[in-house]
């Protein structure tokens, strides 16, 4: 657990970083690294990973470094992917399918448990190793699988009524890739909205910087 419980949002940010390159020095067989390695890896300051880190116990040690995989597994403890949360996925169109079966939901901590739509031409049709349900049943697939987190690839529109409904429903978390930025009046809910459309903006903020404008 973090030392004192409460660690800031911008060290929670950093987190799945860390354990994505703690993960590769892991594989790669490497059991300790200093702070100016792994410094040099991120292209973060030694100063701000000793910071960073110091959150998390001490697993650093004057001369020796941090300890590879006792830090990895702290930090995807306190990411919560020890926990396998029952994922659902809503919207079986071409960004649904595309995460469906690229994104690694395990080794994130979740586990994909059904993929519904409400067009009744996608029910049955195979989306990596599930089959799409219709939006039909996902209060009788609630009631029996009780699913904790869903992923919302619909239009905006539809986000905030079938939020409503996934509430109701006993979802807690939702990854929402509509293009509506959820706000959840519930208590105890949280929300991810991602927009990749925001993060080419930051490019082209940057590139704007860097490229002449003739
Ligand atoms: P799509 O049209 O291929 O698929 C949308 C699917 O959602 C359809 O199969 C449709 O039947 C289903 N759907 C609509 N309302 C529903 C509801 N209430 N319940 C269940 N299923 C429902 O569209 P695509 O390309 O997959 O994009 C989905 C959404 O994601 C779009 O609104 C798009 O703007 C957004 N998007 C967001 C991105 C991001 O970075 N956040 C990136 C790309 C797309």
């Amino acid at each position: 657990m973090a030392k004192n419980g409460t660690v800031s949002a911008s060290v929670i940010k950093r987190l799945p970083r860390y354990y994505r390159f703690l993960g590769e020095l892991m594989r790669n067989g490497v059991d300790r690294i200093s702070s100016r390695e792994l410094s040099e890896m991120m292209k973060l300051t030694a100063s701000q990973i000793r910071q960073d880190l110091n959150n998390f116990g001490g697993f650093g040690q004057q001369g020796y470094g941090y300890r590879v995989r006792e830090l990895h597994s702290e930090i995807g403890h306190i990411l919560g992917v020890d926990r396998q949360f029952k994922t659902i996925l809503i919207g079986a169109g071409n960004l649904g399918r595309a995460i469906a079966t690229h994104i690694n939901f395990t080794t994130r901590g979740c586990r994909l448990i059904g993929i519904f739509d409400r067009e009744p031409a996608l029910e049955g049709k195979q989306v990596g190793e599930l089959n799409v349900i219709s939006t039909k049943k996902l209060e009788e697939f609630c009631a029996k699988n009780k699913p904790q987190l869903a992923v919302l690839c619909i239009p905006k529109a539809n986000t905030q009524q079938i939020a409503d409904r996934l509430v109701s429903l006993g979802i807690k978390a939702f990854w929402n890739f509509s293009h509506y930025d959820l706000s959840i009046d519930y208590d105890n809910i949280v929300v991810e909205n991602v927009h990749l459309g925001d993060s080419l903006l930051t490019l082209t903020y940057g590139a704007n910087e860097v490229i002449p404008d003739k």
